[in-house]
């Protein structure tokens, strides 16, 4: 994109703001030499990293992380990051970092003209609807998701007809399509009490069918489910955890809902990406396993290099999309800029935030 381009959708992006501070307005790409001044001035973010990016990986990455935060500040921007993104960029350039509904909790409060989101898709489309007058980025829109493309809105539709009355919870892991057709979103760490907020016999839970197992095993509440899957919770096998425990006694097997139900049943505990985490902080363990995509266990072992981590890495190709070098393009020239369609943001946003409020 040129930069009259960027001029002139910054401009009509803008258009409605009370006040442009010139934050919109286009910048050159800064230098990305790596100076004296530059590991100066990144050696504090270094020492976060240490143990899990090789010194000799600095060099190229720092000035990238000099520029993004510099170029953050003179945007007035703010990075949320998941918790499945590189040790980079969750502890050297995200301002908040979190599972899925803590990064929808906190769009809502972010204090900022514009927000990057370092995630996938639906979750910068989630904060866009949270924050229909900021401008949202995300570094590389191709940034998908299986479950999210697994389930359309006039398939919820057809599921309304089909069960007429049963409430429809969809999981935040789906478009805002999808979202509008729904009575309330749910993630990973609120599903059950999600479901049970309806007081209803039977619910819809959708369209992840193995975090919908799981969820049965947790309510009274008979749930309905769709064929949705994970494409890396749903590689792992109980027999690969069992040779994993075999050839590491005493390791603590923690996995995530999306995972099937033949893998949670030899789990010790299963939770949501910051429930895993939280796990891990208050057990320490002296080995654990996250049966999850592999950067979460990196991100924790920067913290907490006294735990073993034992890492079969699944990578999420999607959450992979994001890079330090989209993320500084993201900030120089304004892309890719989150947009949902009118017609269906309302009704979208009234399913987000029905479960944002849902405690507070
Ligand atoms: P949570 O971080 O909400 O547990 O979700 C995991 C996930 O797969 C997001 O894509
Ligand atoms: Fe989607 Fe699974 Fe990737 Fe999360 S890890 S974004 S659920 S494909």
């Amino acid at each position: 994109m040129s930069q009259g381009q960027i001029a002139a959708k910054s401009e009509t992006t803008t258009a409605n703001r009370s006040s442009d501070t010139g934050r919109f307005w286009p910048v050159a790409m800064p230098s990305l030499e790596y100076t004296d001044a530059v590991a100066r001035e990144t050696a504090h973010l270094y020492e976060r990293v240490k143990d899990v990016i090789p010194a000799i990986e600095w060099p190229v990455m720092a000035p990238y992380i000099k520029a993004i935060n510099d170029l953050k500040e003179q945007r007035n921007a703010v990075i949320l990051a998941h918790n499945y993104q590189t040790p980079e960029i969750f502890h050297c350039v995200a301002d908040i970092v979190g599972d899925s509904l803590q990064l929808a909790q906190e769009a809502v409060k972010a204090d900022a003209d514009i927000i990057v989101q370092c995630g996938v898709h639906f979750m910068a489309e989630t904060s866009k609807l949270l924050n229909p007058d900021k401008m949202v980025l995300i570094p590389d829109e191709r940034a998908g998701c299986s479950l999210a493309s697994s389930i359309t809105g006039a398939d919820v539709r057809l599921l309304r007809e089909r069960y007429p009355g049963v409430p429809v919870v969809t999981y935040v892991n789906t478009s805002a399509d999808v979202k509008a057709e729904s009575d309330i979103c749910c993630t990973s760490s609120n599903a059950v009490e999600v479901v049970e907020s309806f007081g209803k016999d039977t619910v819809l839970c959708i369209p992840d069918e193995y975090l919908a197992k799981y969820v049965a095993t947790q309510t009274d509440v008979k749930i309905l489910s769709w064929k949705g899957h994970c494409e890396v919770h749903e590689r792992f096998t109980a027999d690969e955890l069992n040779a994993y425990r075999e050839a590491n006694p005493g390791l603590e097997i923690i996995a995530h809902p999306e995972c099937p139900p033949e893998v949670i049943d030899v789990a010790d505990f299963t939770g949501s990406t910051s429930g895993m985490i939280g796990y891990v902080k208050d057990n320490k363990p002296a080995k654990a396993l996250l049966v999850t995509e592999c950067s979460m266990a990196s991100n924790i072992a920067a913290e907490m290099p006294e735990v073993d981590f034992v890492q079969p890495c699944n990578l999420c190709p999607h959450m992979k999309r994001i890079t330090l070098p989209k993320i500084l393009d993201s900030l120089v020239e304004l892309k890719d800029e989150v947009t949902v369609d009118p017609l269906v943001a309302d009704r979208a946003r009234e399913a987000v935030e029905r479960m944002v409020n849902l405690r507070s």
